[in-house]
Parts: structure tokens; C-alpha cells; sequence
């Protein structure tokens, strides 16, 4: 009876304390592993470098590139809803800061740059961002790629028309469906498995 009991518990035991490794390599404990199809596996925020100094201003200035400011804000809008600019080729802008583009931004998007952005002290330790910075943080976090250069186009095109959308904006937190950073309620930010 007793020894019933055990030799049907072993092999779940095993299971069990397989853990997240795999390390014996087998099949079996492949199939078992609880980690082998971690849904969270591809979640852009998980457990994610954020390159604090590549996102860093500091006394870089931006370049217009020969652009007018109101040439910047058009290009800036066109390059909102471009997919290529993500690290996933498949998540712009306008998948989040979607309508009339402040979809998705919190009440901190009403104040003049630099400002506290909730997100930009969460994952990257600072206490205040400039436009440009608020752009690369979203770069580097939701769109899950690297940083811009600085010197670039694109990056003085996207915070031009970020800027450009602070124009008019009304906050709206109580109706945000995203006024809880979805970074920051990570379901798998406790993942055993290291995500
Ligand atoms: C997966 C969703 C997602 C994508 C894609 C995304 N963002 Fe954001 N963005 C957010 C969230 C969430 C916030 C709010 C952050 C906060 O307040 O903590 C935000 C905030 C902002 C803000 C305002 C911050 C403030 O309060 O001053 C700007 C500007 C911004 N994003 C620009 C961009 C740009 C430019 C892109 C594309 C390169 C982009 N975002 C892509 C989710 C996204």
C-alpha cells in the first residue's frame, strides 16, 4: 500500500523539481517543463534592459535634418503609425496611442517637457524626461527595440509630433484604458522562470 503510494508520487515529484531547467535534457522532462510554453516568453516588458544611457538626453540636441518644424511634425505623423520602427516589425505608435494619437497617455502629457512620466521612473530611475527622452523610452519599453540615434530623423520627427499632440490634449485618466502602465502589472513579473 505504502509502497504504492510512493512509485506513483515519484515520477510527479520529479516532475515537480525539474523546474524551469530542463537540465537533464530529456524529452520527458522537456514535455513537463511548466516553463517550455511560457506564454509570457514573448511579453515586450518582460524582464527587459532598459538602455538608461542610450535613452539619457544629456546636452544631445536634436536634428532637424534641414526640416521645417511644421515638415517634422508631418513626417513625425506618418512615422507614428510605422510598424518597421518597432522591434517586432508588427507594433507602431498608433497601436497604443491610438485615435487622435494621445490614447493611452496619462494626465503627465498635459505639462510642459521635462516632466515625471510614471513609466520612465518605474523602468528606467528617472525622474523627469524631455520629449525626446519620452520618445525613446517608449522605443526601448513598449516597442521593444533599440533606442534612436540621436542625431536622426526620426527621432526629432517623433517628438515633434509628440509635442505637437500635447496641443489641445484633455486628460482623460478616469477613461485611459491604459492609465495603469501595462508594464508595470506584468502578470509574469513574478515569473518563476525568469520570463
Ligand atoms: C505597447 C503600447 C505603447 C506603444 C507601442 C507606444 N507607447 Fe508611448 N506610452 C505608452 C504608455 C503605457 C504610456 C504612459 C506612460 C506613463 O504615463 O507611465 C505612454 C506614454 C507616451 C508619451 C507621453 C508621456 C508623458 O506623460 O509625457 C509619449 C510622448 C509617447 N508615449 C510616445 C510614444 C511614441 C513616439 C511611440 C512610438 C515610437 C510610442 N509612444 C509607442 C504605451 C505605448
Amino acid at each position: 500500500m505504502m509502497f504504492r503510494r510512493i512509485s506513483w508520487l515519484a515520477p510527479a515529484a520529479l516532475v515537480l523539481f525539474a523546474g524551469c531547467s530542463a537540465s537533464d535534457g530529456t524529452e520527458t522532462a522537456a514535455e513537463a517543463n511548466p516553463c517550455a510554453a511560457n506564454p509570457c516568453a514573448a511579453n515586450p516588458c518582460a524582464a527587459q534592459e532598459v538602455p538608461v544611457d542610450a535613452i539619457r538626453q544629456g546636452d544631445r540636441v536634436l536634428n532637424a535634418h534641414g526640416n521645417t518644424d511644421a515638415q517634422l511634425v508631418a513626417l513625425g505623423a506618418e512615422l507614428w503609425s510605422d510598424a518597421s520602427l518597432s522591434g517586432n516589425g508588427s507594433t507602431s505608435c498608433s497601436t497604443c496611442h491610438t485615435g487622435d494619437g494621445t490614447t493611452a497617455m496619462n494626465p503627465t502629457f498635459a505639462q510642459p517637457y521635462p516632466h515625471f512620466v510614471q513609466m520612465a521612473n518605474d523602468r528606467a530611475g528617472m525622474d523627469e524626461v524631455t520629449a525626446a527622452e519620452m520618445v525613446q523610452l517608449c522605443m526601448a519599453i513598449p516597442m521593444a527595440t533599440d533606442p534612436l540615434d540621436y542625431d536622426s530623423e526620426e527621432l526629432a520627427a517623433l517628438t515633434a509630433y509628440s509635442v505637437s499632440l500635447q496641443d489641445g490634449f484633455v486628460p482623460t485618466a478616469a477613461a485611459n484604458p491604459c492609465a495603469a502602465n501595462p508594464c508595470a502589472a506584468n502578470p509574469c513579473a513574478a515569473n518563476p522562470c525568469g520570463g
